[in-house]
């Protein structure tokens, strides 16, 4: 396992739409392994393959709590078959998009499907932080970023925060 570098915004690979899996097979597992090294150590709870530069329907998930147990979820080619109209907010992060925090609106139960590590497939209905998340990581198969359902004002504001922070971490390096 190896933890890659993370994608950040404006970095236009981010808006790339992701390729379907064709084989859940051990290169994919190893990718994976290499995505959930790397939301591990980045620290987050969602990671989406295009986010480390890979342009596949992959997701890799750990919703537990500090004090528990990890709980790795790995999704392979999810679909949101059904939805319910009522809308629900959460404040919302992302690794791509670092420390910028905003509140988005989305569908409070989602249903879906999608292929685990070992390509069985499965369907269910998520909701809670699990339904956000699982939301928040299909867009990214989509080029979606969360700042995209913000007005252009806010999204441009967290761009520049994210950029001036890296400016500030290159200066450091100097
Ligand atoms: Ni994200």
């Amino acid at each position: 396992m190896a933890v890659r570098d993370i994608l950040v915004v404006p970095n236009p690979v981010l808006k790339q739409v992701s390729k379907p899996v064709e084989r859940v097979d051990d290169s994919i597992r190893a990718l994976m392994d290499d995505m959930l090294e790397t939301m591990y150590a980045a620290p987050g709870i969602g990671l989406a393959a295009i986010q480390i530069g890979v342009p596949l329907r992959v997701i890799v998930m750990d919703l537990a709590g500090q004090d528990e147990e990890p709980q790795p979820r790995y999704f392979v080619n999810p679909e949101i078959l059904e939805d319910v109209d009522e809308l629900q907010p959460w404040e919302e992060g992302c690794l791509s998009v670092p420390d910028y925090y905003e509140e988005v609106e989305r569908p409070r139960r989602v249903k879906i499907r999608y292929l685990d590590y070992h390509g069985k497939e499965v369907v269910e209905w998520a909701e809670g932080l699990y339904g956000v998340c699982i939301q928040h990581e299909m867009d990214h198969l989509n080029g979606v970023l969360f700042i995209d359902h913000l007005s252009r004002l806010k999204r441009q504001r967290a761009i520049r925060k994210v950029q001036k922070a890296l400016r500030e971490k290159e200066t450091e390096k100097v």
